[in-house]
């Protein structure tokens, strides 16, 4: 197993007192898995994405990633293990406007180590179908195709679990499709785990385990 939640509660304080997300919340990311978490907009997903990529803090609980204890690591341990467990893609994908696609692929890369591997990151930007694309800047790809770039960007640290939210949340169906059709291809041919926090059941049904968050706990879906 390669991430455990146990026993996860989450609030945030806010001008109207505490606010619960989710109590006693406890999931298993083992290798390979496809998870796939749905639920109405402000269920909580983006936060519980959020804990368990230690992005946020927890109020109770134990976080475990890679057998080690989230919260019992120092900073600098804790970010090289999120370096290297950990690939994120978000719904707006966070691209560097004067960066082209090739060096956005790059930027996890240049953070810890010297030398990139540039011949990785091409090889990812094929996979993506963007072959054609490396050179070009953030404007002049289309949503998709920033989309695709985001995901070889996420990958490029080989990370053994890849934490999407929303991703197709500002692509059209066509779009969508491609990206969980890539989503699957990784998680078949590299065997990275993949959680996916998204509320379009189309893309829920992907998973090999399929929850639904709601009112402030995670259970098992049979829906799809
Ligand atoms: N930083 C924050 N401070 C206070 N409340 C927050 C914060 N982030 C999220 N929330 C609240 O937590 C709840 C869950 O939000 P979120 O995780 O974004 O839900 P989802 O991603 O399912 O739409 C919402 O009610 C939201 O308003
Ligand atoms: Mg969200």
């Amino acid at each position: 197993m390669i991430l455990e939640a146990k026993k996860i509660s989450k609030s945030f304080l806010n001008h109207n007192g505490k606010l619960k997300v989710f109590s006693n919340l406890s999931l298993k990311v083992e290798k390979s898995d496809l998870i796939t978490i749905m639920g109405p907009s402000g269920s909580g997903k983006s936060t519980l994405l959020n804990v368990l990529g230690t992005l946020e803090s927890y109020d109770e609980g134990i976080l475990t990633l890679d057998g080690k204890e989230v919260f019992k690591q120092n900073n600098d341990s804790l970010s090289k293990i999120r370096n290297k467990c950990l690939g994120f893609v978000f719904q707006f994908h966070h691209l560097i406007p004067e960066f082209n696609a090739l060096e956005n692929v790059l930027i996890p890369q240049q953070i810890y180590q010297n030398q990139p591997n540039k011949s990785y990151a091409k090889e990812l930007l094929q996979f993506m179908g963007l072959s054609k694309r490396m050179k070009h800047y953030p404007s002049e790809l289309s949503g998709g195709e920033r989309s695709r770039v985001a995901v070889a960007r996420a990958l490029i640290n080989k990370p053994a679990i890849i934490l999407a939210d929303e991703p197709s949340g500002n692509l059209d169906e066509a779009n969508a499709d491609i990206l969980i059709n890539l989503f699957q291809k990784i998680n078949r041919e590299f065997e990275q785990s993949i959680v996916i926090a998204t509320h379009d059941k189309k893309i829920a049904s992907i998973g090999n385990k399929n929850f639904i968050l709601n009112k402030g706990s995670l259970s098992l879906s049979d829906i799809i």
